[in-house]
């Protein structure tokens, strides 16, 4: 997870909402963790369950890790005042997004973690043209 996140981090852009998917455990903040490492954040990356989003400064990059686990209704969702974090200049990562049902903006990058009896599997999902993008040069980078 770790290093799939730092590997990631390259090719993500200002602006992008990634939604993170899979059960208890699963791995997201981990990943979540690489991807900070990855864009040059060296200090500890906790877990947002509790305070429901850490916020990170990467140089001129904000990036916004949430975990929408604890809301019991999508409209906390609203009424936490998270809309305007979702914007050109940051990049949104969202924990159990599914908590928030069809409130949150559209996903650019949709990743979904299963457990397996030996190790994890993931599927990673673009569905607009700056996700397709990502992925798109991604792939190009990992083949060459
Ligand atoms: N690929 C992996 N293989 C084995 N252990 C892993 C893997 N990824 C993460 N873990 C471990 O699983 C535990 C839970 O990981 P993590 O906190 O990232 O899960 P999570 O999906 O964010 O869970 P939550 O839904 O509770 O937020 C951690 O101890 C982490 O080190
Ligand atoms: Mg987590």
């Amino acid at each position: 997870m770790l290093d799939l996140g730092n590997r990631m981090a390259r090719f993500l852009q200002p602006g992008l909402t990634i939604f993170l998917q899979g059960n208890l455990g699963a791995g997201k903040t981990t990943l979540a963790r690489g991807i900070l490492h990855g864009l040059g954040y060296q200090h500890v990356v906790k877990s947002p369950t509790y305070n429901l989003v850490e916020i990170y400064k990467i140089s001129r990059l904000y990036l916004y890790h949430f975990d929408f686990y604890r809301f019991n209704d999508p409209l906390e969702w609203e009424e936490a005042g998270f809309r305007e974090y979702f914007n050109p200049a940051s990049i949104c990562i969202v924990e159990w997004p599914e908590k928030a049902e069809d409130l949150l903006p559209i996903a650019d990058l949709q990743i979904t973690i299963k457990i397996h009896d030996k190790g994890r599997s993931i599927e990673i999902r673009a569905s607009t043209e700056p996700g397709i993008q990502c992925l798109q040069q991604w792939n190009t980078q990992e083949m060459s």
